[in-house]
């Protein structure tokens, strides 16, 4: 094994919502080679790393000819002859190359492609999974999925204006288990919709595309749908929400373009917060909009030990902004986006900052997403104890609940699963809420190679 860096290449391909974007592959001394893709949003923070774009005519200015040619030529050449094995050192450098706080040089789609492509060629090396490169025996935590069932906001139209409501399955005892579950739930609320002529077609990340009246007929049919799949609501199925209030929230303004209204954050609390007393909802991301810390603070004081309150646009991948929400009390979770900060070694930092927090992790995908399968590995690899790939169609992100049931298999009898006790706590420190998956439930299959 000899993990030397001995060339980068870039490579533009598509996404899967057909536009470009980049992959490197990363080769070693050793002959071993890893590749990764880069994700893109659409919902984005202003705090994320740049996903550089060249603008033009050419795919709607969508091409990235520039950040994949900064792989196999600037990121490359200052890259070769390291260690791929020493992720740390590896990311300072593309770090310190790019020189800007949001990697607006290089592009953040480039660096992340390269560093996260070091990580699978070091597997490689080593002849194991990813996950198990990055966490060694100790990684055997399945996450607990959300899944979305409806797409809104930027993801739809803005047909409604929020943009996911998620499902989540406290009662499983595995991770397979919730998917069993899920699978259900979408089968049913794509039936209900249909009969009631409120079917529009399929959202960016695979849910149904809805043509409600209101936002809170999405949180109805939901309820409805896990009910017709013979679920009890709350106990067996329940209810996440990704609000991404930045996309039509700012200066403590929100306006709800379905419901033609006009809220301000006290108002968007007072709504969630009915939302939330009305139906069986565990978990609620970016109730407010990136600018609105004092918003974010006001909710988690008022729902935050009842349901898990998760920074997204608000804390941008970013250990500084957890450490600092943490001090103000506002979210007691951080959504982990790789390509929000560029480097494998700076989300890890995020996460860090979570579990000193004693804020929950949890790993997700882009809208824009593609075959790679990384994400899935970190959350493992890392035991972060929660994962949003999106919803439970199209092949970018079945592929990723695929890989984890093929991790669960593989892990046997040594597979845990995170409950819904993780909600909101670190999976590993929250112990109340970790619940081991039944030993022997997962037949043993041989590792994954
Ligand atoms: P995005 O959406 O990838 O378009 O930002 C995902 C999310 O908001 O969680
Ligand atoms: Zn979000």
């Amino acid at each position: 094994m000899n993990t030397e860096i001995v060339g980068v290449q870039g490579l533009r391909v598509w996404d899967s919502r057909g536009r470009p974007t980049v992959e490197a592959a990363v080769w070693l001394a050793d002959g071993s080679v890893g590749r990764a893709i880069a994700p893109a949003g659409a919902s984005t923070g202003s705090g994320e790393a740049l996903d550089l774009r060249d603008g033009g005519a050419a795919f709607g200015g969508y091409d990235v000819r520039r950040a994949v040619a900064n792989v196999g030529g600037e990121i490359g050449a200052a890259v070769t002859g390291m260690d791929a094995a020493g992720q740390e050192a590896l990311d300072r450098r593309l770090v310190e190359l790019d020189g800007t706080p949001g990697k607006t040089r290089l592009g953040a789609n480039a660096v992340l492609a390269v560093s996260l492509a070091a990580a699978h060629a070091v597997a490689a090396s080593r002849g194991v999974p990813l996950y198990r490169s990055l966490g060694g025996e100790d990684a055997t935590l399945l996450p607990f999925p959300q899944i979305q069932i409806f797409g809104g906001g930027a993801h739809a139209g803005r047909r409604v204006d929020i943009q996911d409501f998620m499902v989540v399955c406290p009662g499983a005892e595995n991770f397979a288990e919730a998917l069993d579950r899920t699978a259900e739930v979408y089968r049913a609320a794509g039936a209900l919709m249909r009969e009631a002529g409120s079917l529009a077609g399929v959202a960016d990340e695979g849910g149904w595309w809805p043509t409600f009246d209101t936002n809170e007929q999405a949180l109805e049919t939901l309820v409805r749908a896990i009910e017709r799949a013979g679920f009890t609501p709350g106990d067996e199925v329940a209810i996440a929400l990704d609000i991404a209030a930045s996309e039509f929230g700012r200066n403590g303004r929100y306006r709800l373009g379905l419901e033609g209204r006009e809220l301000d954050s006290d108002g968007m609390v007072g709504l969630l917060a009915g939302w939330i007393a009305r139906y069986p909802i565990l978990s609620v991301e970016d109730p407010l909009a990136e600018d609105d810390a004092q918003g974010f603070a006001a909710f988690t004081q008022a729902v935050g030990d009842r349901v898990q309150v998760v920074g997204d646009d608000f804390l941008v991948t970013d250990a500084a902004r957890v450490r600092d929400a943490a001090a103000r009390g506002a979210a007691n979770a951080v959504l982990l986006k790789p390509n929000q900060r560029g480097t494998l070694t700076e989300t890890r930092a995020a996460f860090e900052a979570a579990r000193q927090a004693g804020f929950a992790g949890i790993v997700s995908a882009r809208s824009g997403e593609t075959e790679d399968l990384t994400i899935v590995h970190l959350a493992i690899g890392w035991g972060v104890g929660q994962l949003k790939v999106g919803s439970f169609a199209r092949s970018e992100r079945m592929a990723k609940w695929n890989e984890a049931l093929r991790i669960e298999a593989a892990l046997g009898a040594r597979a845990r699963f995170a409950g819904a006790g993780v909600l909101g706590r670190d999976a590993e420190e929250g112990r109340p809420g970790l619940r081991p998956g039944p030993a022997g439930a997962v037949p043993q299959t041989p590792l994954l190679k």
